[in-house]
């Protein structure tokens, strides 16, 4: 069999892991849902159900692909054994990752079109009641959706093709720092605006009357979405470690990036809404509809707003890459594949599964048919089905397994290996003993309407 292939080095491993953390969750969802739920108090609930339930099961995840050096299903099955249920978990993180990737990649696309848009000075021309119609046009065409969704699937199987250290690392290595320059310059932007105070207010100012229970459990939900827990991504990612690297620590930074991006990203955003007298609370158009608005109407935008919709492409690339990764790596696992022909297929399959998500607003039969059916299109149902049930209950099974079924002697050795965080190994185990089932099992209860 072939040697399972590693990271390059450490600081690899955290942009790739941190690529995958940073995505449309922290740029174009983190602000809209914290724009819907009042800001403030939501923050704050958020940031508890990151540290207190995200970190410990995203340290979970990576132990488990790190101690087993095998995709999801293989890593459950090294564990528990042949024929054990535990294994099922593995391939709900199989499909959880076709699931995701697929309508995924739909937004990543409109994020394309927006790029090419801003960068042919197409954005700039415009009059602010143009840009609504300009964004329903497009969500509406079948034609522009399927190519821009072929367009990033095929770049997401470029990078993939790669294989691990030259595709995967070798690209979060350029992408990631890349990232990290283009939000500094739009937040030194924001930051000159008149609305950067009315937005840390905001953000920040506590205000618990606008908290709502929906809001806290929509909160621990996108928790997971955001550090891309429970479908197995950072369990791929883990199991391409070498013995020697500290789990605990690269989970900390790894986390420590996410949020901060969500943060600069929702003190990008709602200054530059504010200095446009326009609304937190607008959902998903906020990125698509307001932003380009405002762009528009400002000094520099036609520099700032190609910077804004390569970021938000650069940002979803990383995330699809791992997406994509674990359904390549299960392949190959699997069926003893080539990376060519797992990454071929893997894709090609992903592309297909997300046409009903791209032909969403276009047509009649994954639109309104379907809404009739269950209340949302296709791609809504996707991601509703994605964030608030297969995620969880990935979430959950790994929780479960780390902390009531594997081997103490694997668990321990692993958690110390090559880490000084020893101390938290206790605090750990008991989070995720009894915090972390309790709260994704209210999640579950949310979502079937009990609490
Ligand atoms: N974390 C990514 C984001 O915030 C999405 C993602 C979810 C990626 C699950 C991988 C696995 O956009």
């Amino acid at each position: 069999m072939e040697q399972r292939a590693h990271w390059g080095s450490r600081l690899g491993f955290i942009l790739a892991a941190a690529g995958s953390a940073v995505g449309l969750g922290n740029i174009w969802k983190f602000p809209y849902i914290t724009g819907e739920n009042g800001g403030g108090a939501f923050v704050v609930v958020y940031l508890l159900c990151v540290m207190l339930v995200g970190l410990p099961v995203m340290v979970a995840e990576i132990l488990i692909g790190r101690s087993t050096q095998g995709s999801p299903a293989r890593a459950f099955r090294t564990l528990a054994g042949k024929g054990s249920p535990w294994i099922s978990m593995g391939w709900l993180g199989v499909a959880s990752a076709f699931v995701i990737l697929s309508y995924y990649s739909v937004v990543a696309g409109w994020s394309l079109h927006f790029t090419y848009l801003s960068l042919t000075g197409n954005l700039v021309n415009l009059v602010p009641a143009e840009f609504e119609p300009l964004f329903e046009s497009m969500y509406a065409s079948p034609g522009l959706n399927l190519t821009w969704h072929a367009v990033f699937i095929g770049l997401t199987m470029a990078v993939v093709l790669g294989g691990v250290s030259k595709g995967v690392e070798r690209w979060s290595r350029i992408l990631m720092p890349a990232l990290f320059v283009m939000m500094l310059i739009l937040l030194a932007k924001a930051f000159t605006l008149d609305g950067f105070d009315r937005a840390v207010d905001f953000m920040f100012g506590f205000r618990t009357d606008k908290l709502t229970g929906a809001g806290a459990l929509e909160a621990l939900g996108h928790a997971f979405f955001s550090l891309s827990l429970g479908m197995g991504a950072m369990l791929t990612y883990g199991s391409y470690l070498r013995k020697d690297d500290d789990i605990m620590g690269a989970s900390i930074t790894i986390t420590a990036l996410d949020t901060a991006v969500a943060i600069a990203a929702s003190m990008i955003l709602f200054p530059i809404l504010f200095t446009h007298n326009m609304e937190a609370a607008q959902g998903p158009g906020l990125v698509f509809i307001s932003i380009p608005i405002a762009f528009s109407q400002m000094a520099g935008g036609a520099y700032l707003a190609p910077i804004f919709f390569g970021l938000l492409v650069f940002a979803a690339l990383t995330s699809a890459i791992s997406m994509l990764e674990v359904t390549t790596s299960s392949f190959i696992d699997g069926n003893s594949w080539s990376r060519k022909k797992a990454t071929l297929l893997a894709g090609g399959l992903i592309f297909l599964v997300g046409i009903p998500s791209a032909l969403s607003g276009g047509t009649a039969l994954f639109g309104s048919n379907i809404e009739g059916l269950v209340g949302k299109n296709w791609f809504d149902s996707f991601d509703y089905l994605a964030t608030n049930w297969m995620l969880p209950l990935g979430g959950l099974g790994i929780a479960v397994y780390t902390a009531w079924r594997m081997n103490e002697a694997i668990r321990h050795d692993h958690f110390l290996a090559g880490s000084k965080l020893r101390h938290f190994y206790k605090i750990w185990l008991l989070l995720l003993k009894f915090l972390v089932p309790v709260a994704i099992i209210l999640i579950f209860l949310h979502a079937i309407g009990l609490v």
